[in-house]
């Protein structure tokens, strides 16, 4: 998937959801949005502490508020941030972990900043191997 076939929409609420970050002890703005299966959007921004591991990264919000909502398929996320470099924020390992209870290995993931889409990656490529609830032993019946 190229870059220049982007979803303007769900990056413009990337951006949107840049805006209301609460950042002041990194200034580090991100923003998130999901697009779940069924079609509705979600977006996000990094919320952080003055306990600083209480910060959690905008595509978990993102996320989280769809599966909040009963939203658990995703199609793709944008993730838009303005790196000191110039390049692409690439999620977390911690994010990378929530994607992988959620996103399937064909869920795009568009990074880009405030001109734009600059890259994409299917989910599978971001975190090759991983553990999941596949690994765990069936569940026990209870009662
Ligand atoms: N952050 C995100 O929101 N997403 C990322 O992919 C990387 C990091 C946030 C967490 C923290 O608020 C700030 O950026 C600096 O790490």
């Amino acid at each position: 998937v190229k870059p220049k076939d982007a979803p303007k929409a769900l990056w413009r609420k990337a951006i949107d959801g840049r805006k209301k970050s609460h950042s002041p002890y990194s200034q580090f703005a991100v923003g998130a949005a999901v697009l779940t299966r069924s079609g509705k959007i979600y977006s996000g921004c990094n919320v952080e502490n003055a306990s600083y591991p209480g910060c959690v990264c905008a595509e978990r919000v993102a996320i989280l508020k769809a599966v909040s909502e009963g939203q658990k398929q995703f199609r793709e996320i944008v993730v838009v941030a303005e790196t000191a470099d110039g390049g692409v924020v690439r999620p977390c390992g911690v994010c990378l972990q929530t994607m992988c209870e959620f996103f399937s290995g064909d869920t795009l993931v568009w990074l880009g900043d405030a001109k734009g889409i600059r890259e994409c990656f299917r989910f599978e490529e971001l975190l090759p191997h991983r553990f999941g609830a596949g690994d765990l032993p069936k569940p026990k019946r209870l009662g």
